[in-house]
């Protein structure tokens, strides 16, 4: 059983698949993960984010098992994924890897930008998590501030849509929702109601599965 989820940043998809992980028992990948990991060893080693076979070279390095989300959860390593995220060799290794992942058994929940169009085109659950910009704008800023640091609303704001253009607006692997996913706007919906009808979808999965 494969999950996938995808959505754009801030839209809460993380949460979500982690609590399904945790309810069904599956192993758990966000995928951004990967991308930041790249990201990360190209800026602490001094080299460049536009070189595309560099970059690969880092991306086939990238050991699943070591991602560290509190290391990686820095904004300017989330702005140099998105760069090199539109590389396609940089995918290609990654994707690789990610579908290596999610044959896991008993089952996989895999969160990220591609994963029901590109990644696992084939999963049996698709969901496209989505808010509107100013809502996940929000959600940025509170998880900030109540963390006690100190964040500009406006300046975030403006991160989020330059990171949905960029997404969304590159060649390979666009962001957008596959064709049979199921949309889940948490505009004006809690996580927790989010979460219910998601469970209610897998658990329809799994039951026709079974
Ligand atoms: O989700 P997160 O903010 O950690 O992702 C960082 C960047 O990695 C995204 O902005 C996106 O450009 C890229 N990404 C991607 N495909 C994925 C997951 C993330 O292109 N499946």
């Amino acid at each position: 059983m494969i999950i996938a989820i995808d959505g754009p940043a801030a839209a809460g998809k993380g949460t979500l698949a982690r609590r399904i992980a945790e309810t069904y028992g599956f192993h758990h990948l966000d995928t951004g993960l990967t991308y930041r990991a790249t990201a990360k060893a190209l800026l602490d080693a001094g080299l460049p984010l536009d070189d595309e076979a560099i970059a690969e070279g880092m991306a086939r390095k990238v050991d699943l098992a070591g991602l560290d989300r509190t290391v990686l959860s820095r904004h300017e390593i989330g702005e140099a994924a998105s760069k090199i995220a539109v590389m396609p060799s940089v995918r290609r290794a990654l994707v690789e890897a990610q579908r290596r992942f999610a044959e896991k058994a008993p089952g996989t929940v895999l969160d990220g930008r591609d994963i029901g169009t590109v990644v696992c085109p084939g999963a049996p659950v698709k969901l496209y998590v989505t808010a509107s910009a100013a809502v996940r704008a929000k959600r940025r800023h509170e998880e900030i501030v109540e963390a006690g640091g100190s964040a500009n609303y406006d300046a975030i704001f403006e991160d989020v849509k330059r990171r949905d253009e960029r997404d969304m607006g590159r060649t390979d692997s666009p962001l957008k929702p596959a064709e049979d996913a199921y949309l889940l706007d948490t505009s004006e919906m809690s996580i927790e109601a989010a979460f219910q009808t998601a469970k209610s979808i897998i658990d329809a999965a799994l039951s026709r599965n079974a």
